[in-house]
């Protein structure tokens, strides 16, 4: 049972969890905010670019093809019927979590925290609550039919420690500059 809500969690949650990172790898160029500053500090910052959240969106849905496409062997294999994505579906998760690194990054520079300061608590969930709020608006039915109280549960018990561990092991190799 706990063993079924961790794997459609995992599963169902995968477009949303990649984009961030490949973000990170793709990031780089024009910042969203063109530089502008509001109350004398940057809207966003230079962390947040056009190019890294384009990126970071198409990954999360070339990746839900790529589930949808070993599905059926997947859930055979572990006797669990995991999620296939509609393309609406897809973009909501990944856009969705891209949004909300955005809106943290806002939230960051409004308490006056420097590109790169970390915002515990923030920093874990910003991504996943936006990118379940895009989801539930933008495919409500399919977030309904997979989203449960229980799937909900897990995703926000689970994805602070997954992020955490990706983020230390990005810092540890090189590619992140803060472990964050
Ligand atoms: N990135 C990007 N576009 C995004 C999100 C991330 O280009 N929408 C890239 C940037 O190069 C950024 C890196 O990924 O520096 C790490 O992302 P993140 O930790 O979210 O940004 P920070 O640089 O730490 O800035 P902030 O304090 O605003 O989070
Ligand atoms: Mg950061």
């Amino acid at each position: 049972m706990i063993g079924s809500l961790v794997a459609t969690a995992l599963w169902a949650m995968l477009p949303a969890y990649v984009p961030n990172n490949v973000a990170v790898l793709a990031g780089g160029g024009r910042p969203i905010d063109g530089g502008r500053t509001w109350n004398g500090k940057r809207v966003l910052g230079d962390g947040k670019t056009w190019r890294g959240t384009a990126a970071g969106t198409l990954a999360g849905v070339l990746l839900a093809v790529g589930l949808n496409a070993v599905n059926g062997s997947v859930s055979a294999a572990i006797g669990v019927e995991l999620p296939t994505f509609p393309y609406h579906a897809a973009f909501a998760l990944a856009f969705g979590a891209m949004c909300g690194d955005i809106a943290a990054s806002f939230l960051k520079r409004r308490s006056g925290r420097e590109r790169g300061a970390s915002f515990p608590g923030l920093d874990q969930l910003d991504f996943v609550v936006a990118a379940l709020v895009f989801t539930r608006v933008i495919a409500p039915d399919w977030f309904g039919e997979w989203f449960t109280l229980g799937v909900i549960a897990v995703v926000l018990v689970i994805t602070p420690v997954l992020h955490v561990g990706t983020n230390v092991i990005a810092f540890a190799i090189g590619v992140k500059n803060e472990p964050w």
